[in-house]
């Protein structure tokens, strides 16, 4: 059985744009492939930040993640701090990686403009995450676009010691959904729609008041046209909305636009809010039921357990082949 993984920071609130990027992708795959999901809490002291409250926020994801349907019988789900091994193979790792490559990357390049005083591990993040996928020989990795980049440098580094070591690690594969694979700011479209986002306006939240999250929407920039057409270049604002409503209801974007053909943008993102709020209620119903019900801890030994076990026999396999005594 193939093997899929993906994680996510517990920094922040956990967006629909994270939904439909990852999580939904997670659920609709968790039935074909030996799946594994998990929190990543190392990435997430990346960024200097005093008040993270991890563990709070680590038990908050994992009761998201089972909210949103991923089903504990079928994903390994486990926090990536619980598990040494991605530290320890991720500093083999960087050893086979380039100053010059990790420079490249997009997500520091713009992180890093942040602050003068970004941290290394900052830098050396993609390599952390090279590991959490190369580990369990991940065949596909689902992702939003903005870590793309990010799976395309596992690959590299995975071939890279392959060839140099001897077969070790499998190549894996950045998966996208069809469409949403970058939701935007509902108020620049322009720009992603992110936890950190300075003007949360823009952001909706899964954890939003569903009367919230509605106002967001129908405050959402769009154009001075009234046509519910896809265009991201010269209609972005309206583009996203499809591509919410089309990951939420399973229509095509085609299918989309010939719904509202004729409609106003009133009356367009009035039924944008009640797919987003339907869906957000019945995620948070099930967020309160699973929060504090002793499951999530639950889940979290049981992944650590297995994926402990898992990551030691890959950890050892790397050593055997650079040649360190064992
Ligand atoms: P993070 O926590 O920033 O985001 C989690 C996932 O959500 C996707 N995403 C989006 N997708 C669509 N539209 C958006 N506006 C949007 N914003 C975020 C991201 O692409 C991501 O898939 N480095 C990763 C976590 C990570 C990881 C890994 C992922 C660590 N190790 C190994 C996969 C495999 C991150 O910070 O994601």
């Amino acid at each position: 059985m193939k093997k899929m993984l993906t994680g996510l920071q517990p920094t922040g609130v956990i967006t629909l744009g994270n939904y439909i990027g990852a999580i939904k992708q997670m659920v609709e795959y968790q039935e074909q492939y030996d799946t594994y999901m998990f929190v990543a809490d190392l990435h997430a002291i990346t960024v200097p930040n005093d008040k993270l409250d991890l563990s709070e926020k680590t038990r908050s994801l994992i009761a998201l993640y089972l909210a949103c349907g991923v089903d504990p019988d079928k994903v390994t789900i486990f926090a990536q701090s619980n598990n040494e091994y991605h530290t320890n193979v991720a500093w083999m790792l960087e050893c086979n990686s380039y100053f010059g490559e990790l420079s490249r990357m997009h997500q520091f390049k713009e992180k890093s403009k942040k602050s003068e005083n970004f941290t290394a591990g900052l830098f050396t993040y993609p390599v952390l995450m090279a590991a959490d996928i190369l580990i369990y020989d991940s065949d596909i990795v689902p992702v939003g676009i903005d870590q793309k980049q990010h799976v395309e440098l596992a690959r590299d580094i995975a071939i890279r010691f392959n060839n140099k070591y001897g077969e070790t690690f499998t190549v894996p594969e950045p998966v996208m959904s069809v469409t949403g694979t970058k939701i935007m700011d509902m108020i620049d479209p322009t720009k992603k729609m992110s936890k950190s986002s300075e003007n949360q306006n823009g952001v909706i939240r899964l954890l939003d008041e569903p009367e919230v999250a509605r106002k967001k929407i129908m405050r959402a920039t769009t154009d001075s046209e009234m046509a519910v057409k896809f265009d991201v270049e010269n209609k972005p604002g309206i583009s996203n909305l499809i591509n919410i409503y089309s990951a939420l209801t399973g229509k095509k974007t085609e299918e989309v636009e010939k719904e509202f053909e004729g409609s106003n943008y009133g009356t367009f993102k009035k039924a944008v809010a009640e797919v987003t709020i339907g869906k957000i209620t019945e995620i948070q119903e099930k967020y309160n039921e699973v929060l504090n019900s002793g499951m999530v801890d639950q889940v979290l030994k049981a992944g650590a357990d297995k994926t402990r076990e898992i990551a030691k026999k890959k950890y050892e396999l790397v050593k055997q082949r650079l040649g360190f005594y064992m």
